[in-house]
C-alpha cells in the first residue's frame, strides 16, 4: 500500500454490510436472529470481503417499530443477547479486521423509554421539555397540520396533561426535543458510551428530521397534489375503509417543509460529529432522504457534518442508463470539495434490487455499486440473490402494512430470514422463523451459490475482492465516458492504473462504440465467462451485462 492510499480510512475504503438482525441468524432457536448468531456468520462476512457491518437498533424495545422505538440506549434487548455478547462480537469483529457501526436513533424514543414516562406524568416534570409538547389548537385538534410518516396526525393527544406530543412515526415513538441542551447532553453521552466500548461508528436515524420549525407553523399544500391520488395508486378491486384513504390522502398532501430539513439541524449534525472525533477513525452516516442538493449539506459547511450521508438515489431512481447515468454525474459535481460519496442500493426499508429490477438486472447492479466512486453499503442478502419475499396476511409484522392491510405495503417482505443453506428454514433458525422463508432458497443460499463460479455469491465476491484489491477502484478517480442505447460507461483511475466499467441497463444485446483504439482486457463480466478477453473499439455486451476492462498499458 502506498503511503498516499494510506491517507484515506477505513470507511472511505471499505464496503459497509447492512445486517438485519433479526433476520440474520439465530443461535437459540427463538425464531429471531441475535447477536451470538452474528457472530458465528463472522468469518463468512471475512470471507466474503466487506470492511464493515451496521447492525440496525439492537437495544432494549418494545419492538413496535422493530427496535426504531428505543427504550434504552446503552443496553442490548434480551432477545438479541446481552452486553457479554456484544462485546464478544465487537472483539471477534476487529480480530478478523471488520469494524462494527451500530444504528443511533436519536430523534425519537418509545414512549416506554423512562424518559417520555416523565415527561408525560405531568406538566411541570424536569423532563416536560425533553419531548415536543403542545397545545390544542383553538378547536381543540391538533396543533398544527404535521402529518407521520405513518399516516395520519404526528399529534398524539394526552388526556391526562391536556397536551398533544409530536411523534414523526408512530404515536410510541415520541420525538425528542434537540432543542433543548439537556437532552442533547444526555444523547450525546449515549453515544460516548458505545464509541467508549470500540464502536467504530453510527448510522444516524431520519438525521433530516432532528430540529422542526420553532414556531411550529402549517406545513404548505404541495402543489402537485392532486385530490384521489392515493385512490387511483390502488390495485383494483381493494376497497379500504375512508378514515385510511383521509389519513393516505393527507400524507401526500402537504409538504414537510417545517418539521424536517430545518436549517438548525446541521448544529446538531456538528455535535454529533464532535462527539465522533473525540475518537480516532470514528465515522458518522446519516440516513436522509433528500434531493441531492439539500443532502450534500448535511456534510457541514466546513466538512464538520456528518462524513457521509446516505446517497439513496440508487434505490430511489427509475432504473434506466439515462437517470442513473445523470444522477452519478449530478452527485459528483454537488458533492462539497473533501467530502466523501457514498452509495446504497438497498436497505430495510425498501424493496430489494433483485425483485425491483430482476435478478439479471441486479447482477448488473452489484457491478455499478461496487465499481462508483465512494463507500458501497450493501444489504444483507442481496449478494445471494435474494428478492422480497410475499407475506400472508396473517404474517404481516410492519406497523405500516398493519396500518394499510392487504395492499402488500409494508417492509416485512425484503426484511426475510438470511438464506445459509438447503436445509430447514434455510439454515437461519431450528425454530419458527418471525418472518417467512424464501420459497426458493434451496437454489439461492450461502452454501450452495458458495461451490457454484457464476453464481450471484461469487460474483459479489469477485468484484468485493477487485475492488479491494485494485486502489483505482476504492479510491482511484472517476469520470464518466460517452454513453450509448441502454449502456453506461465510466473511467476509474489512479496512478497508472485505469479501467473503464461498461453497465448494459436494459435487457437486449448492446455494442459499445465509444472505446476508441484503447487496448483493454476484461477482468470481470457480470457473466463471469470473459475473463482475459481482450477488446477495443468496439464491446460487444450482452441483455444485462456489465463488464469491468483492464486498459493496457
Ligand atoms: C428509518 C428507519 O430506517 C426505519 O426502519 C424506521 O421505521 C424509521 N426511521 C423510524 O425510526
Amino acid at each position: 500500500m502506498s503511503s498516499e492510499e494510506k491517507r484515506y480510512l477505513w470507511w472511505q475504503k471499505g464496503i459497509i454490510y447492512q445486517i438485519y438482525p433479526r433476520s440474520f441468524m439465530d443461535s437459540n432457536g427463538d425464531g429471531i436472529g441475535d447477536l451470538p448468531g452474528i457472530t458465528s456468520k463472522l468469518s463468512y462476512l471475512e470471507w466474503l470481503g466487506v470492511d464493515a457491518i451496521w447492525i440496525s437498533p439492537i437495544y432494549p424495545s418494545p419492538m413496535a417499530d422493530f427496535g426504531y422505538d428505543v427504550a434504552d440506549y446503552t443496553d442490548i434487548h434480551p432477545i438479541f443477547g446481552t452486553l457479554d455478547d456484544f462485546d464478544r462480537l465487537l472483539e471477534e469483529a476487529h480480530s478478523k479486521g471488520l469494524k462494527v457501526i451500530l444504528d443511533w436513533v436519536p430523534n425519537h424514543t418509545s414512549d416506554e423509554h423512562p424518559w417520555f414516562i416523565e415527561s408525560r406524568s405531568s406538566r411541570d416534570n424536569p423532563k416536560r421539555d425533553w419531548y415536543i409538547w403542545r397545545d390544542p389548537a383553538p378547536d381543540g385538534g391538533p396543533p398544527n397540520n404535521w402529518q407521520s410518516v405513518f399516516g395520519g396526525s404526528a399529534w398524539e393527544y394526552d388526556e391526562r396533561t391536556g397536551q398533544y406530543y409530536y411523534h414523526a412515526f408512530l404515536a410510541k415513538q415520541p420525538d425528542l426535543n434537540w432543542r433543548n441542551p439537556e437532552v442533547q447532553e444526555a444523547m450525546l453521552n449515549t453515544l460516548r458510551f458505545w464509541f467508549d466500548r470500540g464502536v467504530d461508528g453510527f448510522r444516524v436515524d431520519v438525521m433530516w428530521h432532528l430540529i422542526k420549525d420553532d414556531q411550529f407553523r402549517d406545513n404548505p399544500i404541495n402543489p402537485d397534489y392532486k385530490p384521489g391520488a392515493y385512490l387511483k395508486n390502488l390495485p383494483e378491486g381493494v376497497q379500504l375503509p375512508q378514515e385510511i384513504i383521509e389519513m393516505a390522502e393527507a400524507q401526500m398532501k402537504y409538504l414537510p417543509v417545517y418539521n424536517t430539513d430545518r436549517p438548525e439541524v446541521h448544529d446538531i449534525v456538528r455535535k454529533i460529529r464532535q462527539v465522533a472525533d473525540e475518537y480516532p477513525e470514528r465515522v458518522i452516516i446519516g440516513e436522509i432522504y433528500l434531493p441531492v442538493e439539500r443532502l450534500v449539506k448535511y456534510y457541514g459547511e466546513h466538512g464538520d457534518g456528518a462524513h457521509m450521508p446516505f446517497n439513496f438515489q440508487l434505490i430511489l431512481l427509475p432504473w434506466n442508463a439515462d437517470e442513473i447515468f445523470h444522477a452519478i454525474d449530478a452527485y459528483e459535481k454537488a458533492l462539497p470539495e473533501n467530502a466523501w460519496p457514498n452509495w446504497v442500493l438497498g436497505n430495510h426499508d425498501n424493496h430489494r434490487i433483485a425483485s425491483r429490477v430482476g435478478r439479471d438486472q441486479a447482477r448488473v447492479a452489484a457491478m455499478l455499486l461496487l465499481t462508483l466512486r465512494g463507500t458501497p453499503t450493501m444489504y444483507y442478502g442481496d449478494e445471494i440473490g435474494m428478492k422480497d419475499v410475499p407475506i400472508p396476511p396473517d404474517m404481516v409484522q410492519d406497523p405500516p402494512a398493519k396500518r394499510f392491510p392487504g395492499l402488500g405495503l409494508g417492509r416485512d417482505p425484503e426484511r426475510t430470514p438470511m438464506q445459509w443453506d438447503s436445509g430447514p428454514n434455510a439454515g437461519f433458525t431450528t425454530g419458527t422463523p418471525w418472518l417467512p422463508i424464501a420459497d426458493d432458497y434451496k437454489e439461492y443460499n450461502v452454501e450452495v451459490e458458495r461451490n457454484n463460479p457464476k453464481s450471484f455469491l461469487s460474483l459479489y465476491r469477485a468484484l468485493i475482492g477487485l475492488r479491494r484489491s485494485e486502489p483505482a477502484l476504492h479510491v482511484g478517480s472517476y469520470k464518466s465516458l460517452p454513453r450509448n442505447g441502454d449502456l453506461i460507461a465510466y473511467e476509474r483511475a489512479y496512478g497508472q492504473q485505469r479501467f473503464i466499467v461498461l453497465l448494459n441497463l436494459g435487457n437486449q444485446q448492446q455494442t459499445y462504440t465509444e472505446l476508441g483504439d484503447i487496448p483493454c482486457q476484461v477482468v470481470l463480466s457480470t457473466h463471469m465467462d470473459r475473463h482475459g478477453e481482450k477488446v477495443s473499439r468496439e464491446v460487444n455486451l450482452r441483455a444485462n451485462e456489465g463488464v469491468i476492462l483492464q486498459v493496457e498499458q
